[in-house]
């Protein structure tokens, strides 16, 4: 086939290119340096040489792994290992000039920041599941790979194996992404499930996801305090608004404060709570930020249970798109380390290094406070259950300037079942719940109410709020 006038089309350049890539390297296979040999490190190793005939193939030159480094030489290591190639020397590792490409799956802040700058300006390739890392310092270690002519991959730092990463640098480079609605710690989402469908507490619940592997022991806070998804959501905001953004900007809330209560109240308006990071581009400004949710029961994200993640993206041109799957753990998460290897071989190998940042521009924007943003919202208040206390309630709503869409009372509350009152004090009234459903409010605006709501003393407890959406 020709074309008018144009030199012959080559359909099928993928051989040409494989073979063109070995003649260029003279087949000389592409030197791994790995940085840490845990979770996602011994899935690294496993894909490697499971899948190493497969992957040379489209590499178009051998994938081997030079040097692996941990803190404990003695330590249990996953069969796929040579424990002839363990070191503790990372700094050797970065500096060995026949070591193409670094893995960093070390985690953390320190060493791992000054390894992969250190790797960068070596001029080798860099892969990261870095996450904590890239919501601190992404921008400047993206700019650093452009201006070395080094790429700089981190697909694993989301979404463990689901391909979001390259999703919105690449599918959807062409449009323009407007909103991102995401369940990206499947440790929350895992604790939310129990808590909805079997009825546990928040305490039992987790218990069960640290038995399980999926929350951190003794600590699990960078999980269920949030943390682990706003640095998600600062990944994500960098690839689909372009925005530079300091964590202390994004509002972050975790799930502890969620009680068995407020999931019966929601499943009975209708809806399922889940721990979603949220990011919106507004033009002037972005919004960011990580709370429970309540979302309709029938949408698509309720139905994402378990530890399971997904994103849902909303592009002007293409409307909603869904990604969707395993979140986490060793094999799904080197999926995506060892695409990314793959992909940052086969330009080493073919001479192109350095196309992962190119085009790419990361400004800083402004984050919207949130006492801008403009929701529903859900407001569970435990009360004296006396007359004129609804009355009182709505009123400080209205005086607001927030309306009630819909509103319940339900009692006797665990508030009212505490220990009666010290010195033959009189006893209190009982409480009862009174849940409420506010039409689209200004958050300042209901804060105010809330402040106002604080004084009363019919009040037994802190009210609960959460946000409602409909992705
Ligand atoms: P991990 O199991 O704790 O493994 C960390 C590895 O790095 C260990 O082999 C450790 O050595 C080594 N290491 C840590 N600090 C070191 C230092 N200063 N010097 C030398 N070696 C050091 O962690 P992981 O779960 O694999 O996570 C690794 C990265 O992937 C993190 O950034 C994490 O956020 C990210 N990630 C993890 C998952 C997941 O499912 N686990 C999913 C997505 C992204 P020793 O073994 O000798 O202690
Ligand atoms: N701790 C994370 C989670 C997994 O629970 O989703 C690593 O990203």
């Amino acid at each position: 086939m020709k074309t008018e006038g144009g030199p012959p089309l080559n359909l099928n350049p993928e051989p040409h290119a494989a073979s063109d890539r070995r003649r260029l390297r003279g087949g000389a296979p592409i030197q791994i340096g790995l940085l840490g040999c845990g979770t996602v490190g011994g899935g690294v190793l496993r894909l490697l040489a499971e899948n190493s005939g497969y992957l040379a193939e489209r590499a178009g030159v051998p994938l081997v792994v030079k040097r692996v480094v941990v803190r404990d030489l003695e330590k249990e290591r996953v069969s796929a290992l040579d424990r002839g190639l363990l070191t503790t020397s990372a700094e050797e590792v970065v500096d060995d000039p026949t070591i193409d490409l670094v893995v960093e799956v070390m985690g953390g802040e320190t060493p791992a920041r000054a390894l992969i700058e250190r790797a960068i300006d070596r001029g080798k390739g860099v892969v990261t599941a870095n996450k904590l890392l890239l919501a601190a310092h992404g921008p400047a270690l993206i700019a650093r790979a452009a201006a070395r002519q080094v790429d700089l991959a981190f697909e694993g730092a989301v979404g463990g194996g689901i391909p979001i990463i390259r999703t919105l640098r690449d599918a959807f480079a062409s449009d323009w992404v407007e909103r991102v609605t995401a369940i990206v710690n499947g440790t929350c989402n895992y604790i939310l499930t129990r808590m909805r469908d079997t009825g546990a507490s928040f305490e039992a619940a987790l218990r069960e996801a640290q038995d399980l592997g999926y929350a951190e022991k003794p600590d699990p806070s960078l999980d269920v305090d949030g943390h682990d998804a706003a640095h998600k959501l600062i990944v994500l905001a960098m690839l689909a608004f372009g925005a530079q953004v300091d964590s202390g900007a994004v509002h972050t809330s975790g799930i502890r404060t969620i009680e068995e209560a407020d999931h019966r109240y929601a499943d009975r308006f209708g809806y399922t709570i889940k721990h979603l990071a949220i990011g919106r581009d507004l033009g002037d400004s972005i919004e960011l930020r990580v709370h429970p949710t309540l979302i309709p029961k029938q949408s698509v994200l309720a139905n994402v249970s378990g530890v399971l993640n997904a994103v849902l993206l909303e592009g002007r041109a293409v409307g909603p798109s869904l990604v969707y799957g395993r979140g986490a753990g060793d094999l799904p998460t080197a999926v995506s380390v060892v695409s990314d290897v793959l992909d940052v071989a086969r330009s080493i190998a073919s001479g192109v290094a350095g196309m992962q940042g190119r085009g790419m521009s990361i400004k800083p924007r402004r984050v919207r406070p949130l006492s801008e943003i403009v929701s529903r919202y859900y407001l569970r208040f435990a009360v004296e259950d006396r007359p004129g206390v609804m009355g009182r309630l709505a009123g400080a709503l209205g005086d607001a300037g927030v309306s009630i869409e819909q509103i319940v009372q339900q009692g006797p509350t665990k508030a009212s079942q505490g220990a009666a009152p010290a010195g033959g004090a009189a006893a209190r009234e009982p409480a009862v719940d009174v849940v409420l459903i506010t039409h689209d409010a200004q958050e300042g605006l209901v804060r105010s109410a809330l402040d106002a709501i604080a004084r009363e003393e019919f009040l037994r407890e802190p009210p609960h709020l959460f946000r409602i959406e409909e992705p």
